[in-house]
């Protein structure tokens, strides 16, 4: 880090901001094999939470490789660099006192607890959507699995590239049996019960 850049403290603090909002600012990270349900888990709970007027943003891997992270690919170093970019987002996503429902692979345990330790206790909140390799790859949502079966794509999550899973994450979800309606309920409980949003009417 260069010595010679230094912190400015902003004025308008993040309690500021979340008193201004009226909820708590947190990350709701999902992690899982591809076609495990993460993106659309986090739509749904982003539409649960906005519908109670939180304010809400969704980061999920595919969309943000066409942007921010358009020149990394899938090695363990380039997975490793999109998770820090993405931990890096979120924070300030926390910092402007929302909620960031964060959707990537991020198949590697250091990368997730390296962004869990940058930020306050509480503030990250681990969703491991757990469902068996077969179950995503008979889904094959995209296609991708039968390409990385044929050879067609190198390094794909599951076949020719690990996951490690999380060993005590806040939330287990178990995408393969539950519907996305009782998984999204599921979540909401969780929030509830831990004071991170208000318990509805
Ligand atoms: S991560 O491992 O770096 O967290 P990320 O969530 O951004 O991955 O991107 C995963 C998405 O990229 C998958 O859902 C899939 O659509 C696509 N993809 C393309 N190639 C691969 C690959 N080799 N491994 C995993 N996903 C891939």
């Amino acid at each position: 880090m260069n010595t010679n850049i230094l912190w400015h403290q902003a004025n308008v603090t993040r309690q500021m901001r979340e008193q201004r909002n009226g909820h708590k600012s947190f990350v709701l990270w999902f992690t899982g094999l591809s076609g495990s349900g993460k993106s659309t888990l986090a739509h749904s709970v982003e539409e649960a939470l906005f519908l109670r007027s939180c304010r809400t943003y969704v980061l999920d891997g595919d969309n943000v490789r066409h942007g921010l992270c358009a020149d990394l690919g899938f090695s363990d170093a380039d997975r490793t660099e999109n998770i820090r970019r993405v931990g890096e987002v979120s924070k300030l996503i926390v910092d402007v006192g929302c909620i960031a429902l964060v959707a990537f692979i991020s198949p590697f345990r250091s990368g997730r607890d390296s962004v869990r330790a940058s930020m306050g206790a509480g503030d990250f909140i681990e969703v491991f959507c757990q469902a068996p390799l077969g179950v995503c790859e008979q889904r094959d949502v995209k296609g991708l699995y039968s390409k990385a079966r044929r050879g067609e794509i190198s390094e794909f999550t599951g076949i020719s590239s690990p996951y490690e899973a999380p060993g005590t994450p806040e939330i287990i979800v178990m995408t393969g049996e539950y519907s996305v309606g009782e998984c999204t309920r599921q979540i909401i409980r969780y929030l509830e019960q831990n004071d991170k949003i208000a318990l509805s009417d």
